[in-house]
């Protein structure tokens, strides 16, 4: 296992496990972004009020929201930005079981909105946001979520990275390729490109949840001061003082400084904390404290922006950092955008989880049928034909009909070396008790004609039932059989098959040399001899096979049937295309490796599977590829004509290059042959 899928491995199971959270965290981050703006808009009627020279005394305000709630105590007051805005009392029971918002017009004394928190849709978004609206255990949970996100974040890249050369790979969304890709490349995509974000969150966010427990760590090697909640004794005899008492004693130090809010440690009233916006500092949320005893209003503690050491400043800059607001407005918007960017890479994250396990699921590909039905047949005869080319006569071996086939079918036949080759039956088609092939000898064979010229008669191998892929239009006004070399084994079945339906055809046969030239004998009975063109290079007459003048001559409406080495196959296709020829008219079979398509594009296989990923280059094909990434994968031929490396695609569209495949499998795409076909789209997804 390598270092990179380690990794991938750890971010599947480390974003799977908290999928879900990070979700809610996006949504929920995105939702407070603009918290008190929203919640302006969401209450405006009850919390904009009409502006009056003066606050009421606050001590009365505080009177009546505990007269309307006797059981609770008020924690702290809120006090707005604006001065249309609603005092905002939150109040709570002991351990704050129980809270709620009270919203108070300060210059009338009167109660605006009085609802628990949860009433309080902005409030109640961010008790999710920060605690899971489940106290400590919620804020533990949220503080182990914003680890995970760390471990993403940085894991992040790894997993992205398409290489150096694909760079533009990395960024692009192949929503084309189907669902399982267009997920994964949005979830790629949309991770790298917020990974700033995430790793800011990721890092900000247990230091918001544990600050405290980092506080304690940090002051070990950075200046710090603590800042413990003072205490006052309860005295019987005394009362505390009015809460504008307080306030004043607290504004002689900070004069007309706007008060952000006021709390009461402990709800008693014995300590109250007073923020008030700091001036002394650009910090976001910076503010100046002073602690007051709620008997005397003498100060118990400053605490002031400009004076805090390095250590507090790093910890009281955790929270502007994470929302944003540091980098003010376009940081909250641009960190609005990314927390909705956060929950669509968990679900896509957790939906490409789903969707690659419902693939996973899928029920096996149905066998190739050359693998089923094989028929046992017995070599009746074998002969050679000329030098290189050998003669076989099939028989059933139960001595029954074989079953039929068209002219320009070939059969799968099955060699006693295992490799499977595909030839062309020469025989007529009307007759049924028997199958000729012919096999020439390659000089760089690999294995299968070898193996072909050692059968000799009485021989048993088995044969798949023949299949067509070179099929005759048996009712053309014309056809042309132009063949090259071994390529005459199925023309001579066309000839004999038009022969019978007494339909005008020519022949022309193409070889290196006379005594190079298969079957010429049968050619001759067959074909009447004007019909009939031999063309041997080293025979002057007739001479060389111009595919451009025959065509030409060729009636209206012809059909072409072209079949041997490449270059001829290349020569007649790109005349009939220059004269005009409609592709339907022309015909081809290519019994030799396809050469390589120099225009091919390169493409990405994703084996579903193992979950890896290989680049197959333009030159390359991708049974090869799969093959050198030791990706075991049955083939023959080697060319799209045999069917045994048939590989079900579950995304992605291939570029279909095979003669195995029907039409309809075709379209349906969803089965390819890596050995030639290729892909539209950036990826293929395969079930390997
Ligand atoms: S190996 Fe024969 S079709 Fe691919």
């Amino acid at each position: 296992m390598t270092t990179r899928s380690v990794l991938v491995t750890c971010h599947r199971w480390v974003g799977l496990t908290f999928g879900v959270l990070l979700f809610l965290q996006g949504l929920t981050g995105a939702s407070i972004a603009f918290r008190d703006e929203l919640n302006r808009v969401i209450h405006h009627g009850s919390m904009v009020v009409e502006p009056r020279d003066a606050y009421l005394p606050v001590q009365a305000l505080i009177e009546t929201v505990l007269r309307a709630h006797p059981e609770l105590y008020v924690e702290r007051i809120e006090y707005p930005p604006h001065p249309d805005e609603a005092l905002v009392f939150r109040m709570e029971t002991k351990g704050a079981a129980n809270q709620r918002y009270v919203a108070v017009d300060p210059y009338r004394g009167n109660i605006k909105r009085d609802a628990p928190t949860s009433q309080w849709p902005m409030h109640w978004v961010f008790g999710l946001h920060q605690e899971l609206l489940a106290g400590d255990t919620g804020e533990t949970i949220i503080g182990v979520m914003g680890v995970a996100l760390l471990f993403l974040a940085i894991t992040a890249p790894f997993v992205w990275w398409p290489g150096r050369r694909n760079l533009k790979r990395g960024f692009t969304v192949s929503v084309s390729a189907g669902k399982y890709r267009g997920l994964r490349d949005l979830h790629r995509v949309g991770g790298i490109l917020v990974v700033l974000l995430l790793l800011i969150w990721g890092s900000t966010g247990p230091v918001i949840v544990w600050k405290s427990e980092i506080q304690s760590v940090l002051a070990r090697s950075v200046s710090i001061v603590f800042r413990p909640a003072p205490k006052v004794a309860e005295r019987a005899d005394v009362a505390l003082l009015p809460l504008d008492e307080i306030i004043a004693a607290g504004r002689q130090r900070y004069g007309d400084a706007r008060i952000k809010n006021v709390r009461f440690p402990g709800g008693h009233g014995r300590v109250v904390a007073i923020f008030f916006e700091t001036l002394s500092t650009s910090r976001p949320r910076a503010s100046d404290q002073i602690w007051l005893n709620g008997y005397t209003a003498a100060p118990l503690g400053v605490y002031e922006a400009r004076s805090l050491p390095a250590g507090n400043v790093l910890l009281d800059l955790m929270l502007p950092i994470h929302s944003g607001e540091v980098f003010g407005i376009v940081g909250r918007v641009l960190f609005l955008m990314g927390a909705l960017c956060l929950s669509g890479i968990a679900l896509t994250g957790v939906w490409q989880w789903l969707e690659r396990r419902r693939l996973q699921a899928l029920p096996p590909m149905r066998e190739p049928v050359n693998r089923t039905n094989l028929i046992d047949v017995v070599v009746a005869r074998a002969w050679e034909e000329t030098r290189s080319v050998r003669a076989l006569e099939l028989r059933a071996a139960d001595g029954g009909e074989l079953p039929p086939f068209e002219a320009g079918a070939h059969v799968d036949v099955y060699l006693p070396n295992s490799i499977i080759r595909q030839y062309s039956i020469w025989s007529d088609p009307s007759d049924r008790t028997r199958y000729r092939v012919a096999v020439l000898k390659l000089p760089d064979s690999r294995g299968g004609s070898v193996a072909a010229h050692t059968l000799q008669s009485g021989a048993r191998i088995k044969i798949a039932p023949p299949r067509n892929t070179f099929a005759l239009v048996e009712h053309a006004p014309e056809a042309l059989l132009i063949a090259g070399g071994i390529g005459i084994t199925p023309m001579i079945a066309m000839a004999s098959r038009l022969a019978t339906l007494r339909q005008p055809f020519t022949m022309h046969y193409c070889a290196r040399r006379k005594e190079d030239a298969a079957f010429v004998p049968q050619l001759q009975a067959l074909v009447p001899k004007e019909k009939l063109s031999l063309h041997f290079s080293d025979d002057p007459h007739p001479g060389r096979f111009h595919a451009r003048a025959v065509l030409a001559a060729a009636p209206a409406g012809a059909h072409i049937y072209v079949c041997g080495p490449g270059r001829l196959i290349e020569s007649v296709l790109a005349a009939g295309r220059e004269l005009g020829w409609s592709e339907d008219r022309l015909h081809s079979e290519l019994f030799k490796a396809t050469p390589v398509d120099t225009d091919a594009q390169a493409f990405d296989l994703h084996l579903i599977r193992s979950g890896r990923v290989v680049h197959v280059l333009a030159q390359q094909t991708a049974l090869d590829v799969l093959v050198a990434h030791g990706v075991g994968i049955p083939s023959s031929c080697a060319q799209g004509i045999c069917g045994t490396c048939v590989t079900r695609v579950l995304d992605g569209v291939p570029d279909h290059r095979d003669r195995y495949l029907t039409p309809a499998e075709h379209d349906s795409g969803t089965v390819f042959t890596p050995c030639c076909s290729r892909a539209r789209t950036p990826v293929l997804v395969l079930d390997l």
